[in-house]
């Protein structure tokens, strides 16, 4: 079965073919860094035409690529939300459009679940269940998934996501967009335990997250040291990363050991980070729990990931009809 899959949900124009809901035949992303870069983050109404002037030419190179054409097809699965409304109306708009001439059966995605089953394009998919750590630039949420197809809602964000913390404090160090990335790279020359950051701590003991103090921790020491050294820019940006990696490994690791849940996913465009992937895969491995985590180019926005999660919908009888919509808010449940 070849499952075309498209994604616009935000900043990567992305498409993609995979075969028997676990091979990748191609995936294509055109990034739209550049177009955002000069304004320090997405821009909305940007991001939509851009969308709209790559994805068919992304679609054609991802058949092309795969070696299929749209009557080796099986299937089409296109992101429905979250995500900005303008973004994933081009890619649903074509997802129908290719639907309708081709009669192939549509399905729509949540980008989250898209997220998630990124992990089943590894080698050694993770059996059910497992509790699934999504951190994007849009979303920071802890997710049981008791069985194929189903999630319950563990903990999440109570303010800014993991992902978009590290977009704005890399805008106040003037390291660029898009941030993660960028942190990362400046963390490696400096020391993780230069600054102290606040640990945000929930006073009810929920398995939930916040980043907006140590967003603005961070914001005061800028403004109160300004003009930073490059030392110092490299130590904000060790001690800011480690910060976040340490509240999202414990929260996550205290949300398996309470549940009795002994495998855990980590996806989503934060879990390319390095320093990420290797505190909760030793911390993982001191309480014997089973970790998966896609490749990093698997975490970041790609196609392959809703084609994988459309494939089982698709073989699970679920079909949208030509007037599916976007849904920004569209909720994983
Ligand atoms: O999943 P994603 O590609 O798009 C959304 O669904 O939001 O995630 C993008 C986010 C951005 O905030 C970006 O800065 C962050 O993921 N990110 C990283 C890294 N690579 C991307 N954050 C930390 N370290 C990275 N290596
Ligand atoms: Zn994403």
């Amino acid at each position: 079965m070849n499952v075309l899959g498209i994604e616009s949900s935000c900043d990567e124009t992305a498409a993609a073919v995979v075969a028997d809901g676990r091979r990748i035949l191609s995936s294509v992303v055109a990034s739209q860094e550049l177009v955002h870069a000069p304004y320090g983050g997405v821009v909305p109404e940007l991001a939509s035409r851009r969308h709209l002037e790559v994805i068919v030419p992304v679609v054609e190179d991802a058949l092309a690529r795969a070696g299929v054409k749209l009557g080796d097809l099986d299937g089409i699965a296109v992101t429905q939300g979250p995500g900005l409304v303008g973004s994933l109306l081009v890619g649903c708009s074509l997802a129908k459009a290719l639907a309708w001439v081709t009669g192939l059966p549509l399905v729509g995605v949540n980008h989250l679940e898209g997220h998630i089953f990124a992990a089943f394009l590894a080698p050694l998919p993770p059996e059910y269940p497992f509790l699934a750590l999504v951190v994007s630039g849009g979303h920071t949420a802890l997710y049981h998934a008791p069985a194929p197809l189903r999630y319950e809602l563990v903990g999440q964000t109570r303010d800014d996501a993991a992902g978009e913390a590290f977009d704005k404090v890399a805008k106040l160090l003037g390291l660029g967009y898009p941030g993660g990335p960028a942190i990362e790279r400046t963390a490696r020359a400096g020391n993780p335990a230069a600054v102290a950051f606040p640990l945000a701590q929930m006073t009810d003991q929920a398995p939930d997250f916040s980043f907006s103090g140590i967003k603005t921790a961070a914001s005061l020491l800028v403004r109160r040291t300004a003009p930073l050294s490059a030392a110092a820019v490299a130590d904000v940006s060790a001690s800011f990363q480690a910060t976040v990696v340490k509240m999202l490994v414990r929260k996550t690791v205290r949300a398996a050991v309470r549940r009795g849940v002994r495998r855990l996913v980590l996806t989503g465009g934060v879990a390319a980070n390095q320093a990420l992937r290797e505190a909760l895969a030793a911390e993982a491995q001191e309480r014997g729990l089973e970790l998966h985590v896609p490749t990093p180019g698997l975490c970041t926005d790609n196609a392959a990931m809703i084609a994988v999660a459309g494939a089982a919908r698709l073989a699970a009888g679920e079909r949208a009809s030509l007037d599916m919509n976007a849904r920004p808010d569209l909720v994983l449940a």
